[in-house]
C-alpha cells in the first residue's frame, strides 16, 4: 500500500536529489565513496604511524641516532610544513567522514535490530568514534607536548647535543620519566590500537575485498600489526620508567 503521507516528502526528496552535482561531489556524498575515503585515510594515517614508530625506536640506538633523524626531518624546511598539512588534512578528512557515516549507519538502522546488533558488534566496533576521539585528544596532548614542548619544566632548560642539534633524545627520556605522563601515553596508545584492530576489519570490506577466505586472514594480518605498533610504542616510556633508557644531559 502507498503510504499517502510520506508522497510529498519523497518527491521532494527526489528533487534534491536530481540536483547535478559534480563528480568529486557525487562520491562524497555516496555511501561506497565516503568508506572509501575512509579507508584510503586510514591507511596513509598507519603508514605514518609505522614510519613514526620506526624513527622513535632508534631511541635504543642512543642519543646520535635519533637526534640525527631529528635533525634530517627538520632539514626538510618547507617540504616537512607541506607533509605536516597533508597529514592534517588526512586526519580531518578521516574524522569527518567517519562520523557522517557512524551518523548514517544509526539513522539506516531500524530501531528494532539495534539491541541485537549491539550484542553482535565487537567492543571496538561499536566504541570507534569515541576512541578515535581519545586518540584525536591523545594526538593534541602529543603535539603540544613534544612538539610545542609544554608540560615538563625540564624542557626549557634542556641544551642542544654536542653536534648542535636538538637534544630530542633528552626530551622524550625527560617527558616519560614523568609516570602520569607516561601512563597517559600507554592509556591513549591502547585506544589507538583498538581502534586500530576494528579499522582493520571494516577496512577491506569498505574496499569492496569480500573474499570469504582472504578477507578474514587480513583482517588478522592487520590487527597483529595493530598490537605489534602497540608493544613498539609503549616500550619507549617503559623503558625509560624502568631505568633502562637515561638522558644524554645532566639537568
Ligand atoms: C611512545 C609513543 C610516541 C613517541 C615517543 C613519540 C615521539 C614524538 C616526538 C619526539 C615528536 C617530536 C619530533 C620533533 O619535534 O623533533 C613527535 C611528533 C609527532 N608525533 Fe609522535 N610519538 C609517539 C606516538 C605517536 C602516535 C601514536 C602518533 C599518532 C597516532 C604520533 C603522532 C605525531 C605527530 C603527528 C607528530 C608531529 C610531527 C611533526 O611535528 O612534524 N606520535 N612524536
Amino acid at each position: 500500500m502507498i503510504d499517502q503521507k510520506s508522497e510529498p516528502q519523497s518527491a521532494a526528496a527526489a528533487t534534491v536529489r536530481t540536483k547535478p552535482r559534480g563528480l568529486i561531489s557525487d562520491f562524497c556524498h555516496s555511501s561506497v565513496g565516503r568508506k572509501m575515503i575512509v579507508a584510503v585515510t586510514g591507511v596513509i594515517l598507519i603508514l605514518f604511524v609505522i614510519g613514526h614508530l620506526l624513527g622513535n625506536l632508534q631511541i635504543f640506538l642512543g642519543p646520535e641516532w635519533i637526534n640525527a633523524y631529528s635533525q634530517h626531518l627538520r632539514d626538510l624546511g618547507p617540504l616537512l610544513w607541506l607533509i605536516r598539512a597533508f597529514l592534517l588534512t588526512t586526519v580531518i578528512l578521516h574524522i569527518y567522514f567517519t562520523i557522517l557515516l557512524a551518523i548514517e549507519n544509526r539513522r539506516a538502522r531500524p530501531e528494532r535490530y539495534i539491541d541485537r546488533q549491539y550484542v553482535k558488534a565487537s567492543w571496538a566496533s561499536r566504541h570507534m568514534v569515541v576512541s578515535g576521539l581519545v586518540v584525536l585528544a591523545f594526538i593534541i596532548f602529543h603535539l603540544l607536548h613534544f612538539t610545542g614542548r609544554k608540560f615538563n619544566p625540564q624542557f626549557p632548560l634542556l641544551k642542544l647535543d654536542p653536534l648542535n642539534r636538538y637534544d630530542v633524545y633528552s626530551m622524550m627520556v625527560y617527558g616519560f620519566q614523568n609516570v602520569y605522563v607516561s601512563s597517559f601515553y600507554i592509556v591513549g596508545l591502547f585506544l589507538l590500537t583498538l581502534h586500530l584492530t576494528h579499522g582493520s576489519s571494516s577496512f577491506f570490506q569498505s574496499l569492496g575485498l569480500n573474499n570469504q577466505r582472504l578477507t578474514p586472514r587480513l583482517a588478522i594480518g592487520g590487527r597483529i600489526l595493530a598490537w605489534l605498533l602497540f608493544i613498539g610504542y609503549t616500550s619507549i616510556p617503559i623503558a625509560v620508567l624502568l631505568g633502562f633508557i637515561k638522558p644524554a644531559q645532566q639537568l
